[in-house]
């Protein structure tokens, strides 16, 4: 059983259909990546997952259980975490004060010795820990908003777009701390348009387009397709 398993999704924003039949699944452990072009339907696909845009057909199942029509409170109490797309930090909160809503829903002791690593990921988060999240750069709040998520402690790391809007020097730096987290054990899914890094970083990848699944493979063989380096990879 595969830690999620997404069946034959249709999503719709009133009667337009934005998924239309979308499968895939993600191992416990794997980083898996979904790139498309605008509209393809990416963000959709984690929104469905999320329970932010519940499907209206198909199914979802997260450790076997069937999560396609729970609330989204009670998916990341059942250990799925998502870092929106365009960052959606709360601006007039401090870095520090953002972090600890990541961990709302937590009632252990270890929420300190999270923040402690993802001080560690993001020394800059540390350094800034009392700055208004609305007045740090672009960069830094897409960094927040990824240590947001990681401070749910979730099993599955949903990523939208963490690239998006950062310097060309720091997204190496994202995509590293990206693999790291992976390495640390958090099972991660990641929506990319620019597909260089996803593809690097994960071991595999599905190719969305219009709204459906138009190619899954490994990562590796996916940058090799000649389709795909046309479309999406810019060579
Ligand atoms: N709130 C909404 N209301 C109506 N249509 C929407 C809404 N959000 C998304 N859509 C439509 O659903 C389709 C899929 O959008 P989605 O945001 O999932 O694409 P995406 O692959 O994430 O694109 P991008 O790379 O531009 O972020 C698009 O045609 C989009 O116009
Ligand atoms: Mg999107």
């Amino acid at each position: 059983m595969a830690l999620l398993e997404v069946e034959d999704i249709h999503t719709f924003y009133g009667n337009i259909e934005a998924l239309k039949g979308v499968s895939l699944t993600v191992e416990e452990g794997e980083c898996v990546t979904l790139i498309g072009a605008n509209g393809a339907g990416k963000s959709t696909t984690l929104r469905s997952i999320s329970g932010l845009t519940p499907p209206r057909a198909g199914s979802i199942r997260f450790r076997g259980e069937e999560i396609g029509t729970t609330p989204p409170q009670e998916i990341v109490r059942l250990g799925v975490a998502q870092s929106p797309e365009g960052r959606h930090v709360f601006q007039r909160m401090s870095v520090r004060e953002n972090l600890e809503l990541g961990a709302y829903l937590r009632r252990d002791g270890r929420v300190e010795a999270d923040m402690q690593q993802v001080f560690d990921l993001f020394p800059r988060l540390a350094e800034r820990q009392g700055q208004k999240a609305g007045t740090m750069s672009g960069g830094e709040q897409q960094m927040l908003a990824i240590g947001r998520a990681l401070m749910a402690e979730p099993r599955l790391l949903l990523l939208d777009e963490p690239s998006m809007g950062i310097a060309p020097v720091l997204v190496e730096r994202i995509y590293e701390t990206i693999a790291e987290i992976n390495r640390q054990g958090t099972t991660i899914l990641l929506v990319e348009q620019n597909a260089n890094f996803a593809l690097e970083v994960s071991s595999r990848g599905y190719v969305l387009e219009t709204g459906t699944v138009a190619l899954s493979d490994r990562s590796a063989t996916l940058r090799e397709n000649p389709d795909v380096q046309r479309a999406y990879l810019g060579t």
